[in-house]
């Protein structure tokens, strides 16, 4: 898979933390005492965990961003401890006009995902990724309808996935990655917002079929590798895709479709659908997608001849192994 985007989505979200603490520095350092009070609260329930700062100015504090106009706390963020323990503080709910929250990399940190976290109805980026946290991921994460960018991956977190997340009108990032959810994808999901959306779904226990909505949605990026889906994923395929560079991952999952008619998107950068039971032949326009880098159909049961010109050269026998009958360079077996 192509790290790129992922780099890239992640960037804007710390970017845009960056800017606010830039600004700040000029203006205010000091922030507003019921958000003062809500960072005590919070330092607190977390044993202590930001008594060292107490003494300066909490809009310099390097887990806060203040709107520098306000003085009102607009990000928090908890990064990389591995001796932070505990569950997330209910009275994160005290930081009223916080936009963009992120626990990462607290591997001590544990419990559910509180309702508190439902209050922060201005959030526009939240992320909690690689904790111990479980239990369910809340479908009162609906309530948050400015919300961009939904991160969760790398977690505990059990259940299915809410369908209320479809409700969210400008919703265009979810990472539910590394979980162990079960269940079928929602139908709705980036029906509000289906012009650019990514979509990380790896290492699940996800079933059912992948929602015939989603012929409607345009992709950059979909992962729902590792997973037990099932069923005919060529609503994914088809033209009239964004313009950006497409990456799709649906390996080892149960996908069953003939994949000979599919219309693949012109940008098609990677296309990851081995260890599926997919039939039919590879499409001859494969050959015409001058952005594809990355493709891999094997362990499938595909037939006929593997197509040749334009980028093929970029692929060896390992992208095709394993099919029902291949034949072809660079297969070993030449068509009869
Ligand atoms: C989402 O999770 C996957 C792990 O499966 C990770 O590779 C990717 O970078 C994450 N994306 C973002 C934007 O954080
Ligand atoms: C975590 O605790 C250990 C042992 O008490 C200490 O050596 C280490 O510096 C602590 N790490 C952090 C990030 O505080
Ligand atoms: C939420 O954001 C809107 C628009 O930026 C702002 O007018 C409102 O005051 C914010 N609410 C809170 C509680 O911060
Ligand atoms: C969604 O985003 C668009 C464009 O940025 C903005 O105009 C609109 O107000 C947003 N909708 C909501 C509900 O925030
Ligand atoms: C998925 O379910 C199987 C069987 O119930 C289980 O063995 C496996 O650990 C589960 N995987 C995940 C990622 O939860
Ligand atoms: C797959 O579809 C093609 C037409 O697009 C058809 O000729 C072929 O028989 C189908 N293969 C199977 C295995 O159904
Ligand atoms: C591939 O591109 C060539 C040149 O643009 C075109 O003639 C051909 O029909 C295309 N093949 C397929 C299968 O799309
Ligand atoms: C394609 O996937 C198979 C199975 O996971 C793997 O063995 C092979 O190395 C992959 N080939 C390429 C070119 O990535």
């Amino acid at each position: 898979m192509t790290t790129k985007t992922h780099v890239v989505v992640f960037l804007l979200a710390v970017t845009s933390l960056l800017l606010t603490t830039a600004t700040t520095a000029a203006g205010e350092k000091r922030c507003h005492s019921d958000d003062k009070a809500a960072l005590q609260a919070i330092s607190a329930a977390l044993g202590n965990y930001l008594a060292s700062e107490m003494d300066i100015p909490c809009c310099e504090w390097f887990s806060v961003d203040c709107d520098p106009s306000t003085g009102r706390v607009v990000g928090f963020s908890i990064l990389d401890d591995a001796n932070l323990t505990g569950t997330i503080p209910d009275a994160i709910a005290g930081l009223v006009h916080l936009q963009e929250l992120v626990f990462h990399k607290l591997p001590a940190i544990s419990g559910p995902i509180p309702p508190a976290i439902g209050k922060l109805t201005n959030l526009s980026l939240l992320i909690i990724s690689w904790t111990a946290v479980s239990g369910p991921v809340p479908s009162f994460l609906g309530e948050l309808t400015q919300l961009t960018f939904l991160d969760l991956s790398f977690n505990s977190l059990t259940g299915s996935i809410p369908a209320s997340l479809a409700a969210i009108p400008n919703l265009s990032g979810i990472n539910l990655s590394r979980n162990r959810l079960t269940g079928a994808i929602p139908p709705l999901l980036f029906s509000e917002s289906p012009r650019e959306a990514y979509l990380w779904l790896s290492h699940n226990n996800l079933t059912g079929d992948i929602p015939p909505e989603f012929a409607a949605v345009g992709f950059s990026e979909i992962d729902l590798s590792r997973n037990a889906l099932t069923g005919d994923a060529s609503a994914l395929f088809g033209q009239g895709k964004p313009v950006h560079q497409i990456d799709m991952d649906l390996s080892r999952n149960g996908f069953s479709f003939n994949l000979s008619g599919v219309e693949l998107p012109a940008q098609l950068s990677g296309m990851d659908l081995s260890h599926n039971a997919i039939y039919g032949g590879i499409p001859a326009q494969v050959a015409n997608l001058s952005n594809l880098v990355l493709f891999n159909v094997s362990y499938n049961r595909l037939c006929g001849e593997v197509p040749t010109g334009g980028n093929m050269g970029r692929f060896d026998a390992y992208s095709y192994q394993h099919n029902k009958c291949l034949c072809g360079a660079p297969l070993a077996n030449p068509c009869q």
